[in-house]
């Protein structure tokens, strides 16, 4: 169908037939799905009628080949213009093949891993049914205690808004109505979710416009420039508005600067939420703010449906405001092509041949082993040797809740794990496993059985962490230690004074006091997916050189957050020359810098810098300069080292962070090898929002870093001059 054809139909549509394409119910209230039982309580809760059903836009949560021809089969019977749904479900990291959680993903530094994930992800999600994906999440966070850090790629803008557009190409290919299993990709939180304040889930934002605009926004920013067709929207306040209801954030900035035209959907509930908010007294008020913001599709409640005819009819609410939204939704249709084929990818055949294939998990291992990261290896306790005796005790050492809790139709009994994939690899005669304590609790059985096993091995792998469900959405925590009783665990252990290596499965940057202080090394494997055992074991094994390079930063302790790289300098920096000794910015209690910073991870190998060199020390608008530096391979295995290039502008219009990532390369290095990573820097890379919200770049003296990590570099400077 072509506009004119969608706005002839919209014409031919009664005022609440409109209404209800903007309604977005979860799978039971439609017929055909399995568990339809549930239906009648949150029908009468929500005062949805049949005729509402009839006419809805979108269903949510349902992902069956041959349940959702069927789903849309019977709808497109009920609906009097044969308009089909859209079938839209939570596809964040894997539909039934999980990848590594996306804060994993992003220490890989890889952006076409990024897109084949998606891409895989897509094809299991489309024969399943579903057109539309609420992913990527591209939240930037800086507070570990948030539970929702595990589906974010971190604290950088730069690397944030990369992935971002990787998730999206992968997700959506070139051509939705052709290719149909891709998906249609839906960027979220719009906007700033991720600086919920004190971490805790749902709670307030309040930041400068400035701040939002450099550091929160990039990534959507990102997502829509790649052709990302849906935003939805945060539960969070922005400025003292929830951005549901937000028109300055999602009118203003979004769809009139921005120009997006896309479909803008609210999250679970939050039309509804602007009510406890405190910013509507009542259901026809929410639904009044929030279609004046734009808000095309309400999820999972019923505001417009019950609001927005009297509000029109009394005028208060444009029509045509309607209109606009009915016609963005029946435009997503068209472009996926549903009008002439309403049930696209569905295909029970092609869910036989596609999910969760060896292809798919042989993805899913790649992604997984590139996620890992090395986070400490004294005294070479990694890579475990071949002929030691390991003892395998931990929580986690047989458990399936790898996946993480985004983890849609994943199977945890699928998923491979750590103790399975060891013995595969060891042997059985050379493994004994022992779980130690719980995730939370402990026995002194279990211990004195983890006990007897270490004394029998040469070398211990303590396999700890989160429950799945410790972070995620409203799995916000407080204390950001392991739980007390895995502490107890390694503490006994580290009493045997036996090589000891910690692997942590988790969804967040922890406070490892009590684990980092008392063992030998530390993997952090994050949620690391499907192939996770087999690949923490291949690392441990030294089969794969561990070469994921931290997105997020890992505090010493939750004292410290927020801490992350890309801070400011304050007028009394810790560590200056001229530093008093008490009157400087800094803890009695704790240092400034965080116990392993943003791009900080190890490899078996160990590489050398050298030789740092700008092609000039003045840089112009129309002269950009390259930068390069030498990276020797200077141990005796094969490694990938992620060479990182950072800028810091000295002086600006407003005081600018101590580094700000603008660039990276890998280098593949065979031991003794020697390589030279080039980056190019340009006058654009250097451009910021002043305080009056211009963006643009400030002539004056930059300094150049380029090294390991965030924290670990080799330093020059430039002078950005004037044309
Ligand atoms: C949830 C999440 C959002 C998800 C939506 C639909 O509350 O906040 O990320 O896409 O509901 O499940």
């Amino acid at each position: 169908m072509d506009n004119q054809q969608l706005l002839d139909l919209i014409d031919r549509m009664t005022l609440e037939e409109k209404i209800a394409q903007l309604l977005q119910l979860a799978a039971p209230f439609y017929e055909g799905v399995e568990d339809e039982g549930q239906i009648t309580g949150p029908m009468q809760a929500m005062g949805i009628t049949d005729p509402m059903i009839a006419s809805s836009g979108s269903i949510l949560g349902y992902a069956r080949a041959a349940g959702a021809v069927r789903v849309q089969e019977a709808h497109l019977k009920k609906n009097p213009h044969g308009i089909p749904l859209l079938f839209m479900a939570d596809i964040v990291h894997g539909f039934k093949t999980i990848f590594p959680v996306p804060l994993a993903m992003g220490c890989s530094w890889d952006m076409e891993l990024a897109e084949r994930s998606a891409e895989i992800a897509a094809r299991e999600a489309a024969v399943s049914g579903v057109h539309v994906t609420f992913a990527p999440m591209v939240d930037l966070v800086r507070d570990p205690r948030w539970g929702r850090v595990m589906e974010s790629t971190g604290e950088d803008p730069y690397l944030n808004s990369l992935f971002a557009k990787a998730f999206v190409r992968g997700l959506q290919g070139d051509n939705l109505k052709e290719e149909t299993e891709r998906v249609a990709a839906c960027v979220k939180h719009f906007a700033a979710y991720g600086a919920s304040e004190a971490g805790r889930d749902y709670n307030t934002v309040d930041l400068s416009e400035r701040q939002l605009r450099e550091y929160y926004l990039p990534a959507y920013k990102a997502a829509l420039d790649e052709g990302c067709e849906m935003v939805m929207t945060s539960f969070n306040t922005i400025d003292g508005i929830p951005a549901s209801g937000n028109e300055k954030l999602m009118r203003g900035l979004l769809r009139e600067e921005w120009g997006f035209d896309g479909v803008l959907i609210s999250d679970w509930g939050a039309v509804k939420e602007l009510i406890p908010h405190g910013a509507a007294e009542d259901e026809r008020e929410a639904a009044y703010r929030a279609i004046r913001a734009g808000v095309d599709i309400e999820m999972m409640t019923s505001c417009y449906v019950h609001g927005l005819p009297e509000l029109v009819r009394e005028g208060r609410v444009d029509e045509a405001l309607i209109d606009e939204s009915v016609l963005r939704i029946l435009q997503l249709k068209e472009k996926l092509g549903l009008f002439d084929n309403p049930t696209r990818g569905a295909s029970p055949e092609r869910a036989a041949e596609v999910i969760f294939s060896r292809e798919h998990r042989d993805a899913a291992y790649e992604a997984a082993i590139k996620s890992i990261v090395l986070l400490k290896n004294e005294g070479g306790v990694l890579p475990l040797s071949p002929e030691a005796k390991v003892a395998l005790i931990g929580p986690f050492a047989s458990s399936g809740d790898i996946l993480g809790p985004w983890s849609w139709d994943g199977s945890t009994e699928d998923a491979v794990k750590l103790d399975a994939a060891l013995s595969e690899r060891l042997g059985k005669d050379r493994l004994i496993v022992a779980e130690g304590c719980g995730i939370e609790r402990g026995t002194d059985e279990h211990l004195l059985a983890a006990l007897k096993a270490a004394a029998e091995a040469d070398v211990i792998v303590l396999a700890l962490g989160e429950a799945s469900e410790m972070s995620g959405e409203a799995g916000s925590r407080s204390d950001i230690r392991l739980p007390q009783a895995q502490l107890e665990l390694i503490d006994s252990i580290a009493g045997l004074r036996k090589p000891t290596a910690a692997v942590l499965f988790n969804g967040r940057p922890l406070d490892l006091h009590g684990v980092y202080d008392k063992t030998g090394a530390v993997v952090e494997a994050w949620f690391p997916g499907s192939e996770g055992g087999a690949a923490v074991a291949d690392i441990l094994l030294g089969a794969v050189d561990p070469s994921a390079r931290l997105t997020m930063s890992f505090p010493h302790s939750v004292g410290q957050v927020p801490v992350y790289y890309n801070h400011f300098n304050t007028g009394r920096p810790l560590g200056a020359a001229d530093a008093q000794v008490r009157y400087v910015s800094q803890y009695l209690d704790a240092p400034n810098d965080p116990l392993l910073p943003f791009g900080f991870g190890l490899s078996y190998t160990t590489f050398g810098y050298d030789g740092l060199k700008l092609s000039s020390d003045e840089m112009t608008a129309d002269r950009p300069i390259t930068v390069s530096v030498n990276v020797t391979n200077t141990g005796a295995r094969a490694g990938t080292e992620t060479v990182q290039l950072y800028v810091r502008d000295i002086a600006g219009e407003v005081v600018r962070p101590v580094r700000e990532l603008k660039g990276f390369v890998k280098l593949e290095l065979a031991p003794g090898e020697r390589g030279t990573a080039v980056f190019t820097l340009g006058e654009e890379q250097l451009r910021y929002h002043h305080s009056d919200l211009s963006f643009g770049s400030d002539p004056g003296r930059f300094e150049v870093f380029v090294g390991r990590s965030s924290l670990d570099t080799l330093k020059s400077s430039f002078i950005l001059k004037e044309n």
